[in-house]
């Protein structure tokens, strides 16, 4: 594969497990050097060996996007290592507990909207200010078909990433002119330890969501980190403020 991305380092969170260890490892591929931010580090360390054995580089730092004295932490510890920030994927997020929008409990609605939006905004603020004095830059926010359309019991997860979109927006229109992109990428329903608390891997379940899909499969986390990376790319030069689906046809229903 090509290394595009050679000498460039690129920061994604909630990258221990799921679609952010798959764009981990996507950016690695490419030449990225890349920092691991991620509330667990994953006892196998899948992502970090699978990198290593790429011949790439990748340091872990263990962080909860939601508190801010991380975030601070985790891009001085990025620079501190490799001195520079090419790209950012705001990725980490959790789904929440499932309830209709009147017995949502206050605690779950804090608890989501703090990880999905707090968290994609703390790391907005402290990677801009970087990318702003160097006058260069790309931004993925993960946002997901439920940033586009809502979903009944899922109040909470759906207006963070609603949120997560106008915000990327936002900061895309903030800072077209300084040479920094920011999208966000919003999947359909794709196979990872996410979905699998939501089916608990039950084949009834599973096939429910299968059956929203046009395509008649999960997306593989993979398929989100290729559109990750391509948004980062300079084959996306004049791609900003865009939230592209990649959900299997899902949002042309
Ligand atoms: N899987 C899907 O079908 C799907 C669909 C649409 C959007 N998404 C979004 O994609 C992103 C990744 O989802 P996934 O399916 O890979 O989930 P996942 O649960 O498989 O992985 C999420 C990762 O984020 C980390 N994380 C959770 N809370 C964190 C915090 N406070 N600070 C730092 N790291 C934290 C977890 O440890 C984990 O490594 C999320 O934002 C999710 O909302 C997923």
């Amino acid at each position: 594969m090509e290394k595009i991305f050679n000498g460039q380092v690129a920061l994604v969170t909630g990258g221990s497990f799921g679609i952010g260890r798959a764009t981990a490892i996507a950016f690695a591929k490419r030449g990225a050097s890349v920092v691991i931010a991620d509330l667990i580090e994953d006892a196998e360390q899948v992502t970090m060996k699978e990198i290593a054995a790429m011949g790439g580089k990748a340091i872990f730092v263990p962080c909860d996007v939601s508190k801010a004295a991380d975030i601070a932490t985790l891009i001085d510890k990025t620079f501190s290592t490799y001195g520079r920030l090419d790209f950012a994927f705001n990725n980490a997020g959790i789904e929440g507990i499932s309830a209709a929008t009147h017995e949502c409990t206050q605690e779950n609605w804090e608890k989501v909207l703090a990880v999905n939006l707090t968290g994609v905004w703390l790391c907005m603020k402290h990677e801009l200010s970087h990318m702003q004095r160097r006058g260069k830059g790309a931004i993925v926010n993960c946002a997901s078909v439920a940033g586009l359309i809502g979903f009944p019991n899922l109040g909470a997860y759906v207006a963070s990433k609603h949120a997560v979109i106008g915000l990327t927006k936002t900061a895309a229109l903030e800072n077209a002119k300084q040479g920094i992109r920011i999208n966000a990428v919003c999947p359909g329903v794709i196979r990872t330890p996410m979905v699998d608390r939501i089916t608990g891997r039950d084949k009834v379940a599973e096939q429910r969501f299968i059956e929203m899909e046009p395509v008649g499969r999960f997306g593989e986390p993979e398929e989100v980190a290729e559109a990750v990376v391509w948004l980062c790319s300079d084959a996306a030069s004049f791609v900003t403020g865009h939230s592209l689906t990649v959900d299997g046809g899902w949002l042309a229903s």
